[in-house]
């Protein structure tokens, strides 16, 4: 063989390998779920285990959040949203309430520089007017230091409620229909989807809740329409890769089918 046909021959081998590997990659990406909602239960359980006090379950769990941020934004996934606190969480006792609004502060204080290094974009779903000040501006710097990058959106539902949410769209869209700017004819599911916190991303595929609760704690009523639901015991500062990737497994294989037949 001549050394052209050598160079020509490796030169379509790999072209080919290249184009295997391309389209195993394109294949594994159509079965991962864009959107992934976490409800991140079990800080206190996984304490009182402990014997300590519920705080200490909710430190562990920002641990918890890294690794599962940064292993959901290495395997692709578009979107991840973490219910972090409910409207209905402010019934706890206040220094519950007063350490868990310092978190999202220390969570990105320390790791806003690696979400800005992996290109993540950071959202807040929820109302921001509630907040206190220190927790909502260490939320929306960064929102602001991290609007232009083009990875995953790390969406943080924090003082978010579904119903909250959506009584929230209603009031709006009632005070243009009522300034004449909007005919009532003209609201459907997706003009009323514009009005939600959620507006620009799409519905979650998937929905993982930790620390063996099945239930939706008022979290994304309207989104979850059509959302895989996965439960597992694990208490939230307990969960890992593994479980994520068996969260996904799962996903993988459902059968979806939005109200139709299979062809
Ligand atoms: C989830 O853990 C964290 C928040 C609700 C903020 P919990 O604090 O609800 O833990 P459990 O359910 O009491 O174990
Ligand atoms: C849901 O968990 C809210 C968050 C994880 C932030 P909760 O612990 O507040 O929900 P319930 O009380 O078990 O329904
Ligand atoms: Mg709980």
């Amino acid at each position: 063989m001549k050394l052209f046909e050598v160079v020509l021959l490796s030169f379509s081998l790999s072209g080919l390998l290249f184009r295997q590997r391309k389209n195993k990659q394109d294949n594994k990406d159509a079965h991962l779920p864009r959107h992934v909602a976490i409800i991140m239960d079990g800080n206190g359980r996984w304490a009182a285990r402990r014997r300590l006090p519920r705080t200490a379950g909710h430190y562990a769990g920002m641990t918890a959040l890294r690794r599962i941020v940064r292993c959901a934004s290495e395997l692709g996934i578009a979107v991840l949203t973490v219910y972090a606190f409910s409207t209905e969480n402010w019934t706890r006792p206040k220094e519950e309430v007063d350490f868990l609004m310092k978190l999202p502060q220390e969570f990105l204080e320390v790791d806003l520089p690696e979400l800005k290094r992996n290109n993540v974009r950071v959202k807040l779903s929820g109302n921001p007017g509630g907040l206190p000040s220190h927790t909502r501006e260490a939320v929306e710097t960064a929102v602001a230091e991290t609007a232009n990058n083009t990875g995953m959106v790390l969406n943080f539902a924090l003082n978010y409620g579904g119903r909250d949410e959506i009584v929230r769209a209603v009031r709006k869209i009632a005070a243009a229909v009522a300034e004449g700017t909007v005919k009532p004819e003209e609201i459907d599911e997706e003009f009323f989807n514009k009005f939600l916190y959620t507006a620009d991303l799409p519905d979650p595929d998937l929905l993982i809740r930790c620390s063996g609760e099945i239930r939706l704690s008022n979290f994304l009523l309207w989104q979850l329409a059509y959302a895989e639901l996965w439960f597992t015991d694990v208490y939230w500062p307990d969960f890992n890769k593994q479980h994520f990737m068996a969260a996904i497994e799962a996903y993988r294989k459902r059968d979806r089918r939005f109200g139709g037949v299979r062809p």
